[in-house]
């Protein structure tokens, strides 16, 4: 047995020398420690032993086990970092292709926001940034809501200390502009927007929304409504119609909601659009004159119209996604589809 032992040992340092490659090495390790190896048949001849043999024999297989694994290992250490081959041309092998560095690429929803301010910005709208942190007066009061508006209380709205808020619409931007700047205005305001909402499929406590804003002598409906088909028409397609409901906002008066005919099904019906073929998209108006009172502009002299869309729903329209959730997950096998 103990020859059996010694014999294996020898057998390995002979072929140990004859090693040079890494594959060689782990050929070796096969054929020593394998399952199927000479170490796990000589375990197996344990049970044909003499009792009181057995344990003498099993440390002896044991130490021979680590004197194998050691040598083996080491051989493999040694190769892994040797593989890199003599010849100076083969490591450089110019026409092999490059690794291409992974790129990264804007979330989807600044997607959305760019091709909004591009449309936008080709009508002459400037892009305006207002604060997330607000105070009630910039989210309500300065836009007509008055104090026993449902919006007001505190399961529509974030409230942080006193009247201290997280805004719950982007048309805040409205006020802080023309609280600045004199007539003609032109904006559009993106940015996010916070409520209260259980999540799910459509609802989110926190999401975007692009605000519009134009005030100018002799503005009228129609210019709202040329804007918006404009737009509607560039980011969805030409053939997309649009509809006008009569509607309320304490800030615009007459107020409407603005639907679309259905891009994904064609207005065919889908349940996107609930098999009606339109959907909504945003909410809009004239320009209230309390507002214009608000910010000490001549309501007689000037109108203007305001409009607010949300981007989520836009790029969930445009692109047939039908959870809100994702955008918000960091998934990259759904960012890098856009
Ligand atoms: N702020 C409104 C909302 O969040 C949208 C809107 C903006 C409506 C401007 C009219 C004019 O629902």
């Amino acid at each position: 047995m103990l020859d059996k032992l010694e014999r294996i040992k020898g057998n390995l340092q002979e072929e140990t020398k004859a090693i040079n490659t890494l594959k060689g090495a782990e050929q070796l390790r096969t054929k020593y420690l394998g399952r199927k190896g000479s170490i796990n048949d000589l375990m197996k001849l344990i049970p044909t032993l003499p009792v009181e043999k057995r344990a003498a024999y099993g440390q002896q297989i044991n130490s021979l086990k680590i004197e194998i694994t050691d040598i083996i290992e080491g051989l493999i250490k040694k190769f892994s970092s040797k593989t890199i081959p003599k010849n100076k041309t083969e490591i450089f092998d110019i026409t092999l292709p490059g690794k291409r560095p992974s790129i990264g690429k804007s979330h989807p929803l600044t997607q959305t926001i760019d091709d909004i301010k591009e449309v936008f910005a080709r009508l002459g709208f400037d892009v305006a940034y207002g604060p997330e942190v607000e105070s009630e007066y910039y989210n309500f009061e300065a836009l007509n809501i008055p104090p026993d508006h449902p919006s007001r209380t505190d399961f529509d709205t974030f409230y942080i200390k006193g009247d201290i808020l997280l805004r719950s619409q982007t048309s805040t931007v409205q006020i802080r502009i023309m609280e600045k700047q004199e007539p003609p205005i032109r904006i559009i305001a993106p940015g996010r927007v916070y409520r209260p909402d259980t999540v799910d499929a459509r609802h989110s406590f926190m999401f975007h929304q692009v605000e519009g804003l134009l005030v100018d002598e002799g503005v009228s409906f129609a210019d709202l409504k040329g804007v918006l088909n404009q737009f509607i028409k560039t980011y969805f397609g030409q053939d997309i119609k649009m509809r006008f409901r009569p509607s309320f906002f304490p800030f615009t008066e007459p107020s409407a909601e603005v639907d679309i005919s259905c891009s994904l099904c064609r207005s065919k019906g889908c349940n996107v659009c609930s098999y009606s073929g339109w959907v909504e998209i945003l909410g809009a108006g004239m320009v209230d004159p309390n507002v214009f009172k608000a910010v000490h502009y001549d309501a007689e002299k000037y109108t203007g119209f305001a409009f607010g869309m949300g981007v989520e729903r836009i790029t969930m329209l445009k692109h047939g996604i039908g959870d809100i959730r994702l955008f918000y997950e960091n998934d990259m096998r759904f960012l890098s589809q856009f």
